[in-house]
């Protein structure tokens, strides 16, 4: 029998809690990326997305406790020596932040931020390092990509500047993109078209893609699957389509509720009520149930819903709906119900 596919990116339980906090940072993280594909993690400011992302290169914060396991390519990072952490950033992994200005250095061009790592890396001599970095360049889309080469980053709009830290990105030939909330720093329209690009180099490249949002929409228009992370832990996770279709999760409902959507007009948007959980605030039950319409007192705060596949399926009686490629599951004490009274 040949052996399954093992995935590019595993999180198995992933914990980090830092000392004098109430809660854990992340509360058992369980998320895989395959080759090729496109994942999103969604949710609030504060829910654990830019930890978990960074765990991918082996980053944890400084002085936390950790366990479980992320896996790259088959190679745990939580305490990988250095070599193997190198090993991994430079040749599997590479990572795009929100702001690009934060990432590049004013003071050189940006021809030698991309020829730089293209000669440490690939060992390639200075005339193939600018030539691999215009073909770079060409490939995420920036117009007269040679002259960009000679200007310093503060020539560059945010998002010419975001299409150079996405061709940085690419140097290492990686098979795991990492973006870490990439069009949040943008105008809108800007964001469109880094999407787009982002969107065209996982395809034509096969990268496997992990995005990083807070806006469950653009998630769902660019990922095959989508987790959605509240106060560490993952709460709902399933293909694009069905969590926007059938969210589970009364916090994917209010993720959905609460932004305007993508294309046509806006109808009415109810924000969630409250805030999410702070480090300091422990939750005995579900984290949630602070700010969740549904909650049941006795029964929410009492002990912390565990990730499972909702019993009930949802009603949509008239059309015969093809089995989803990645089942539904969800962390709440009430999924069942909620959908028998939507009935
Ligand atoms: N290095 C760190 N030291 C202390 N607290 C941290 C560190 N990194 C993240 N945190 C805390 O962990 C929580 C999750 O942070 P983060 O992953 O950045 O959230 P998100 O990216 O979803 O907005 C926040 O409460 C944040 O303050
Ligand atoms: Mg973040």
């Amino acid at each position: 029998m040949p052996p399954l596919e093992m995935p590019l990116l595993e999180y198995d339980g992933l914990r980090v809690e830092l000392p004098g906090t109430a809660r854990p940072i992340l509360d058992g993280v369980t998320l895989s990326v395959a080759a090729g594909e496109a994942v999103a993690l969604v949710g609030e400011s504060g829910s654990g997305k830019s930890v978990t992302a960074r765990a991918a290169l082996g980053l944890l914060p400084s002085g936390a406790r950790t366990g479980g396991q992320v896996r790259v390519d088959g190679t745990d990072l939580v305490g990988a020596d250095a070599a193997r952490l190198r090993a991994v950033r430079t040749g599997v992994a590479s990572m795009i932040f929100q702001d690009p200005r934060a990432g590049i250095n004013p003071v050189r061009r940006v021809g030698d931020f991309l020829t730089e790592s293209l000669r440490l890396v690939g060992g390639r001599t200075r005339a193939e390092a600018e030539a691999r970095a215009l073909e770079l360049l060409t490939a995420v889309g920036l117009p007269d990509p040679a002259r960009h080469l000679r200007q310093y980053p503060h020539q560059l709009s945010g998002g010419m500047l975001q299409r150079v830290m996405i061709a940085g990105a690419l140097t290492a030939d990686p098979q795991l993109l990492l973006c870490d909330e990439p069009t949040t720093a943008l105008d809108v329209t800007t964001q469109a078209e880094i999407m787009a690009v982002l969107g065209q180099l996982q395809r034509d490249r096969g990268l496997g893609l992990l995005l990083i949002t807070h806006d469950l929409d653009l998630a769902a228009a660019t990922c095959d699957r989508i987790y959605v992370m509240y106060a560490g832990r993952i709460v709902e996770t399933g293909t694009a389509a069905d969590l926007l279709a059938i969210p589970r999760h009364p916090y994917t409902a209010g993720l959905l509720g609460s932004s305007p959507p993508l294309e046509g007009t806006p109808g009415r948007l109810t924000p969630i009520p409250g805030a999410p959980l702070s480090l300091a605030e422990a939750a005995s039950g579900c984290a949630f149930f602070a700010r969740c319409r549904f909650a049941q007192p006795g029964r929410c705060d009492l002990t912390p819903p565990v990730l499972t596949s909702p019993v009930l399926t949802p009603p949509v009686p008239t059309l015969p709906v093809p089995a989803p490629a990645a089942p539904t599951l969800v962390a709440c004490h009430r999924a069942d119900e909620l959908i028998e009274e939507n009935r």
